[in-house]
């Protein structure tokens, strides 16, 4: 009874009802399993047990201190984003050591904590920011362990937002300029060149692209090895899909590594994966109450639920699907309905055009597969104080972080 399953009609997670969680902590509330969480890194790490490899954990996709404890209890190394995900790595008991660094405009200060801390790599994103790093490393007398990320210019075939690995997009490298970077970067006495980087986008379903982006540095890394510059490893970054919808296809874990280890197999180095959404995703669901409901005048229903884009903004942002059931659904005819929150925009939904169980104002629904950028992208909009977080170990749900109270919000005017 491991993750979200309907026991005896209603919604539970690791066999707990939802709706004990609900009565106890309130709605909204993010739910985590940490029995799927700890099933899906043992899958993912085991499908690449055949190759020297890292899992550097994105905690970009939920960074929760206690989900990233648990990521780490499991194994994962880290892979931090900003200076904040960086202080969550380190007090998650991450060493620097594990920790690679990614990010277009990571600032000054981000930089002299990242070299100071002498971490696993700073992805350098520009030339800039190369000598940037340079400089500081010099300053403090160290010498920073630096990766380069590339931009191969392929198209990851998921939503046009979540694509990173084009060439018109702002992250990386061109294949073009690459070559004289890690040769310069490699005549620098203050850099390390330690690997090369490369991640394509996210909600990737098919391995094409993600075999093509690691294809091309591994290319590369061939072509400088050849010239004399010891890499260590090859970091291809995270990305890999989710089933949002029932009998949508994915990728599994299996069918990528199968398709990325020949490739990184042939250059001898580490390999380094950076998965968030595939680990945590479909192990964290929000339950939600139902606090309105109306009828349009073509008979279609408005479900309106406490839970809004600031708990979950992927519907907003993306047109993302999410399934969202009630928790204890009722007998009757279903009904068409929007599915949506109580924030003053249009574009807040959760879920549009579906075809629901019939429900009631006080009843529960599960809105699932959020533990991946979900509580992580939530916001205080409307100032709306942020929900809670519930983490089932065992069968034993235990608050990870604490409801916000408007008072939480408002300490911080002056
Ligand atoms: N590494 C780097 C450098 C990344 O930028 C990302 C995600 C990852 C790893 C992890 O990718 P994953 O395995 O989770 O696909 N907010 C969007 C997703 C943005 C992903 C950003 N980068 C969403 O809700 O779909």
């Amino acid at each position: 009874m491991t993750g979200f399953l309907r026991l005896q009609n209603e919604w539970t997670c690791d066999g707990t009802p939802l709706s004990g969680i609900a009565h106890t902590f309130g709605t909204p509330t993010h739910v985590y399993s940490a029995a799927l969480l700890t099933e899906r890194y043992r899958a993912y790490d085991a499908a690449f047990s055949d190759i020297r490899h890292r899992v550097h954990y994105a905690i970009k996709a939920n960074a929760t201190l206690a989900v990233v404890r648990h990521m780490r209890q499991l194994g994962a190394a880290g892979d931090a984003n900003s200076g904040g995900e960086l202080e969550v790595a380190l007090r998650a008991g991450f060493s620097p050591a594990e920790v690679v660094f990614t990010g277009v405009g990571k600032t000054h200060a981000e930089l002299e904590r990242a070299v100071a801390l002498d971490l696993a790599a700073i992805n350098a994103e520009s030339l800039g920011e190369v000598d940037r790093i340079a400089a500081i490393a010099q300053a403090q007398g160290r010498q920073a362990r630096v990766a380069l990320r590339i931009n191969p210019d392929v198209d990851a075939g998921s939503h046009p937002h979540i694509s990173t690995g084009s060439r018109i997009t702002k992250f990386g490298v061109s294949l073009d300029d690459a070559p004289n970077m890690v040769m310069a970067m490699a005549s620098k006495a203050s850099l390390k060149v330690v690997g090369l980087h490369v991640h394509i986008g996210s909600q990737i379903t098919s391995a094409e692209p993600l075999a093509k982006g690691a294809a091309v540095v591994a290319d590369l890394a061939r072509q400088l090895m050849a010239n004399g510059i010891p890499l260590e490893h090859l970091d291809v970054g995270g990305g890999l899909g989710i089933e949002y919808q029932d009998s949508q296809p994915v990728l599994s874990p299996d069918a990528y590594a199968a398709a990325l280890m020949p490739i990184v197999r042939s250059t001898g180095l580490t390999l380094l994966l950076e998965p968030g959404r595939w680990l945590v995703g479909p192990a964290g669901a929000i339950v939600t109450e139902v606090v309105d409901l109306k009828r349009r005048p073509d008979g279609k229903w408005f479900v309106i639920v406490d839970a809004g884009m600031t708990d979950l903004m992927r519907p907003a942002l993306y047109g993302a699907f999410h399934r969202i059931e009630p928790v204890t659904p009722r007998p009757g005819e279903p009904i068409l309905a929007d599915i949506v929150g109580p924030v003053c925009e249009t574009t807040d939904t959760l879920g549009v055009g579906r075809t629901v169980a019939p429900v009631e104002v006080g009843d529960l629904m599960v809105v699932r597969d959020t533990g991946a950028y979900g509580a992580v992208m939530a916001s205080n909009y409307n100032r709306r104080p942020m929900a809670a977080e519930v983490l089932v170990e065992s069968g034993a749900p235990r608050l990870i972080r604490r409801r916000q109270t408007v008072d939480d919000i408002l300490q911080w005017d002056l």
